[in-house]
């Protein structure tokens, strides 16, 4: 079952106000800048670190770009009453945010036999919680607007197979995965798609992100990346995140549930599947033992 497009919340984003968080880097910044530039939309740029935000700033500053509706603010989204603030002062300025983008993230690869509750919390609270926080915040105001809305969550690959040291990453990407098809099953109702970007690779500066810890997850034996060398070169031949936005805004409007423009890992999610199908298929023919043991 091919479980896309059914209802189109939205026709299009002109005028719109999308909330973007992580927008001053990487995937985020993609988006922002498709946004505004191509679609129309208002733009807000919600993000922790001051020198991704100055690097965006400067980019929106450029005199081609100095009228296009974009406002940056910074933004921990691990702090739900900033969250809280943030929505009214965006409002406030700009109007209501239809489109919500989770797109904020980071990832340190830590075994899990070494990593601290720090490395646990500070993977789940931007990874997850960001995207909770993100919905808490702005499901109830998009529901009382009664006009739609998007909300679109970034899982990974990792979000459909772990890979070695990614136990932190891919609990954060799985819970992702549910997250999005939950919203998705209750929030048709109100006019709300949702949908969930899976990329490979993409271009950006995750590397250095996992080396800017906040103070309040410090507690951590990570201090460089396993192989960094191959990793930089796997982002460096990864999609730019303009075309995957790109991607990502028609996804949208098309309303899909997953936007996976990765067709090199077509075979290795099917061998997912394919195990977890044998394992439920052993017990086809086994009623009867289920039914005694309950
Ligand atoms: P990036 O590091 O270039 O951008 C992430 C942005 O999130 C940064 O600007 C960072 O400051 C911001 N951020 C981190 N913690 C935050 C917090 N507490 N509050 C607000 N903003 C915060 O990395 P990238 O690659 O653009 O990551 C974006 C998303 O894409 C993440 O969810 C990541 O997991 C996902 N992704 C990236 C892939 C890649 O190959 N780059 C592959 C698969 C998924």
């Amino acid at each position: 079952m091919r479980e896309t497009s059914k209802e189109v919340p939205l026709q299009n984003f002109d005028g719109k106000v999308a909330f973007v968080t992580g927008g001053a880097s990487g995937v985020g910044l993609g988006q922002a800048k498709v946004l505004a530039e191509e679609y129309g939309a208002k733009v807000v740029i919600a993000d922790i670190l001051p020198n991704r935000i100055d690097e965006a700033a400067a980019y929106f500053r450029s005199p081609d770009r100095k009228d296009l509706p974009v406002r940056i603010l910074q933004l921990d989204i691990t702090d739900r009453s900033a969250f809280a603030n943030a929505a009214d002062e965006v409002e406030s300025a700009f109007g209501p945010v239809q489109l919500l983008f989770n797109t904020a993230g980071v990832s340190a690869r830590v075994p899990a036999e070494k990593a601290t509750y720090d490395d646990w919390d500070w993977h789940l609270q931007v990874n997850l919680f960001g995207a909770i926080n993100g919905v808490q915040t702005f499901l109830p105001r998009m529901i009382e607007l009664g006009e739609g809305g998007h909300i679109i969550n970034t899982g990974s690959i990792q979000s459909f197979f772990a890979l070695p040291t990614t136990a932190l990453y891919s609990t954060s990407k799985f819970a992702i995965r549910g997250l999005t098809e939950a919203l998705r099953v209750d929030l048709a109702k109100y006019d709300i798609g949702v949908s969930g970007i899976i990329p490979g690779a993409v271009h950006t500066n995750s590397l250095d992100t996992a080396l800017a810890r906040p103070e309040k997850f410090k507690n951590t034996t990570f201090s460089g990346h396993d192989g960094e060398t191959a990793l930089r070169k796997i982002l460096a031949s990864g999609m730019d995140p303009v075309d995957l936005a790109r991607i990502t805004m028609q996804g949208v409007l098309r309303n899909d549930l997953w936007i996976f423009p990765y067709p090199q890992f077509i075979e290795q999610v099917e061998e997912r599947h394919r195990l977890v199908m044998n394992e439920l298929m052993k017990w086809q023919d086994s009623v009867e033992t289920v039914d005694t043991i309950r």
